[in-house]
């Protein structure tokens, strides 16, 4: 573990003739985070990086050096190679894609930072090149769509019913999109009645996931569902439904699922036009901020940690639960 070196040994007879270089010295206990952000492109993402801003303060003994990747991975290796060369104390990244990322861990690891990854995973042939990797369970999110969507036809009495649907995927080989669309699957191949149309990416943005549907309208006339890997990309399919003269929700022509559940889906299945939100927490500040006090206590840390999540419908008491939430 790379240990925090103060550059400037002061004595005590300096640091009272000048009173600037208190702060200096300050600054030099603060811990050196650099975050690479995948982007700005979903409500998600913003919460996300709000969650981290709002963690990683110097109140609270932090220097965050944020990087917002633009959805670019070739982005995010330059600012992980840029906060090697700034010798940052941590790097944590939420990775666009999975793969791809050998070369840059290994400068780090030779650089002796170590690097926690947030939100996505990637896949590494060596996993000791990162230290553990906090987020959703993607999979299991897929899976508990699927499984409610079962449910739900079941009771509207269209369980054994041919069902059409089609996925506006996310931006593709991003973990939240590999595993969203493998849990899905793996409920869709239960259900001989329930035919996959088509799936394209919408690239987790409500412009592109717009889109996506309106080209899915024009190619499909009996799409019964439609399932958005994110809720920004479901408000875009939403937008394409309405101006396709369809209608959307429980009382629609097509039934909506997306993933996230931010505060605007809940406004969107108050509103009646969005079925149900399968959760993905994007609070993940305090969450990497408590493995890095571990880091720096030198305790061990848990390599893999799911975070909790949970799924909403328009059968709860959505103005209720709404009210709770923090984004
Ligand atoms: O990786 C999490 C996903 O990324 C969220 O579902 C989505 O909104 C974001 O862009």
């Amino acid at each position: 573990m790379k240990k925090k070196v103060l550059s400037v040994a002061l004595s005590a007879a300096m640091v009272a003739s000048l009173g600037a270089v208190t702060t200096v010295q300050a600054e030099d206990d603060l811990i050196v985070v650099g975050y690479a952000q995948v982007g700005a492109e979903s409500d998600w993402r913003t919460a996300n990086t709000e969650s981290f801003k709002s963690t990683f303060t110097e109140e609270n003994g932090y220097k965050l050096i944020f990087d917002d990747a633009q959805q670019k991975q070739e982005n995010q290796i330059k600012a992980i190679r840029s906060f090697i060369q700034q010798d940052v104390d941590y790097i944590v990244v939420a990775p666009v894609v999975e793969t791809g990322w050998e070369t840059v861990l290994e400068e780090a690891a030779e650089a002796g930072i170590p690097v926690i990854l947030s939100d996505r995973m990637m896949q590494v042939t060596d996993d000791s090149l990162y230290e553990c990797w906090v987020g959703g369970n993607f999979v299991k999110e897929g899976e508990d769509a699927g499984t409610w969507l079962a449910g739900y036809l079941e009771e509207q009495g269209r369980g054994e019913e041919d069902i059409n649907l089609v996925t506006i995927q996310g931006t593709i080989g991003a973990s939240a999109q590999v595993g969203r669309t493998e849990g899905f699957g793996n409920i869709l191949a239960q259900h001989e009645n329930w035919n996959m149309l088509d799936m394209q990416s919408g690239e987790f943005t409500q412009a592109k996931g717009q889109e996506v549907m309106e080209s899915f309208l024009k190619s499909y006339d009996d799409i019964d569902v439609v399932v958005c890997e994110n809720d920004n990309e479901a408000f875009g399919a939403i937008d394409a439904i309405k101006a396709a003269g369809k209608t959307c929700g429980p009382e629609g022509d097509i039934i909506v699922i997306s993933f996230d559940a931010v505060s605007a889906a809940f406004d969107a299945m108050i509103a009646g036009d969005l079925n149900a939100a399968f959760e993905c927490n994007p609070l993940h500040g305090p969450r990497v901020a408590e493995i890095i006090q571990k880091l720096e206590a030198g305790e061990e840390v848990e390599k893999i940690q799911y975070v909790d999540e949970a799924y909403f419908d328009t059968s709860m008491d959505l103005e209720a639960i709404k009210a709770e939430r923090l984004y």
